[in-house]
């Protein structure tokens, strides 16, 4: 919608006024003319009486009677009237033709009925002249040059009869007329214009004072996460109630955000308390494995902590292969002691059997890959040390057991274990041999790359081993 301006309503309160002031003159000259009727119809009812006959007067206006001439004072007329003129006599004189002259007519002034006290002039006028008026000072003078708002009527002697208001009055009456709505108006304008827009003014400086006041609250919760709101100035009463309830909210909000916080503590203790049990839970899974990986090889008659060899020489070869990942070091670690685990489902006889074993025994052999897997698996999120059981004995080439995995289908932590528990097992004495030393166990192996090795495995292992012995070297030294 188009905004009102002030001169909009200027422009409007003229056209008002103007039509409230042509609506009221109309009415006045309405009345006058009612007024100007009324006296025309008296005055004709008046000049037809004869009663009024003060003297005979010949053709020269002169009175026998009284001797006197009236010629200076009376002139003959353009009818049966002769002009009349009104003497301070407090009469109004007019004379009247007839065969051998003049009848003088006299007329005493309290007959000619005007209303005294009003702003309403009343005019006889006879030729350029104010014969008669209600307003002394207007007798004798030329009605032309007397400025009035009036309405002309006409006796059917001849007199004009003017009636009308000065100038002055109906410009006064205009004035009084229009004060009310000049008044209205301005009162109206003050509401509009003064009133609202110092109302809008103070709602817009409110808003934008919410809105600064918003914002800094916000950055109060960004930067230094504190949730309060941050009051400002307002001087609206409705803005005052929203910011009162903004108030409410944030503390409110501030309140879940606290009691979020209490619980949140309580998540995080509960979580570390759990992470603890697990902690402690899978520590004692490990020991109890361990200590069935020791029973395996007090069954095996493996001496010199065969495991725990091959875990060493593991963990070497994987830091050499770049090996960071804490996740992939524990699995190589825990596959390194637990390989053999599955030995527990072996016959005695078949382990520790001083010579070698037949194609069925063999078999069986094979058969500890399998229920090693399948005590691994018990544990949860092991599964990938369970691979490396199960598959430590599968070949390169493919020859290997239990399922024959080719290349790199065995995973690069299961050939770290093998090669290392390949090495630490030749250098081990067995019930069918004695411990081989570490060069002929070296050939052997370096006999099996691309068999059971890759070259890329056996290049790591020979330098894992080769830090590893020095490492032997420098402990057993010390
Ligand atoms: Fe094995
Ligand atoms: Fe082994």
């Amino acid at each position: 919608m188009k905004k009102l301006k002030s001169y909009h309503f200027i422009i409007l309160l003229l056209i008002l006024v103007s039509i409230q002031i042509l609506f009221f003159n109309l009415i006045v000259r309405n009345d006058l003319r009612v007024s100007g009727g009324a006296f025309t119809s008296f005055l004709n009812n008046l000049f037809d009486y004869d009663n009024f006959v003060v003297a005979k007067l010949d053709n020269k206006f002169n009175d026998f009677q009284l001797n006197q001439n009236f010629s200076d004072i009376l002139k003959e007329g353009p009818n049966d009237y002769i002009q009349g003129i009104y003497y301070p006599g407090k009469t109004l004189k007019y004379v009247k033709k007839v065969s051998d002259g003049y009848l003088l007519y006299e007329i005493p002034e309290d007959l000619v009925k005007t209303p005294k006290n009003t702003d309403k002039i009343y005019l006889i006028v006879v030729g350029e002249e104010v014969v008669f008026s209600n307003n002394n000072l207007l007798i004798g003078n030329n009605p032309s040059k007397i400025k009035l708002f009036s309405v002309i009527s006409e006796t059917k002697h001849g007199f004009k009869v003017v009636v009308g208001y000065t100038i002055g009055s109906i410009v006064l009456y205009d004035f009084l007329i229009s004060l009310p709505l000049v008044l209205l108006f301005a009162f109206f304008y003050y509401f509009t214009f003064y009133y609202y827009s110092s109302k809008y003014k103070k709602i817009t400086n409110s808003i934008s004072n919410l809105v600064e006041s918003l914002e800094k609250t916000n950055e109060l919760i960004n930067k230094k996460r504190i949730v309060e709101y941050y009051n400002c100035e307002i001087n609206s009463p409705e803005l005052k109630l929203l910011q009162k309830e903004l108030q409410k909210m944030v503390h409110n909000f501030s309140d879940i955000l606290e009691k979020q916080k209490i619980i949140s503590k309580e998540y995080e203790k509960t979580l570390e308390e759990l992470e603890i049990t697990h902690e402690i839970l899978l520590n004692r899974n490990i020991q109890l494995i361990s200590a069935l990986a020791e029973a395996v090889e007090i069954k095996d008659s493996v001496t010199g902590n065969h495991s725990k060899k091959v875990v060493e020489l593991s963990l070497e070869i994987a830091k050499i292969l770049g090996i960071n990942d804490e996740d992939e070091i524990e699995t190589i670690k825990y596959g390194a002691i637990l390989h053999d685990i599955g030995k527990i489902g072996i016959p005695e006889a078949i382990l520790n059997k001083p010579s070698k074993l037949t194609p069925e025994e063999f078999e069986i052999m094979k058969k500890h890959t399998i229920f090693g897997e399948k005590i691994i698996k018990s544990i949860p999120g092991w599964d990938l040390v369970a691979d490396i059981v199960r598959h430590h004995h599968e070949n390169y080439d493919g020859s290997g057991y239990p399922d024959g995995l080719l290349g790199e289908e065995i995973s690069l932590r299961t050939q770290v274990v093998s090669i290392a528990d390949v090495f630490t097992a030749l250098t081990e004495d067995r019930p069918y041999r004695k411990a081989l030393s570490v060069d002929e166990a070296l050939k052997i192996i370096k006999g099996m790359v691309g068999t059971k090795f890759s070259k890329r495995i056996f290049e790591a292992f020979l330098k894992a081993l080769d830090r590893h012995l020095n490492a032997v070297d420098k402990n057993e030294l010390l």
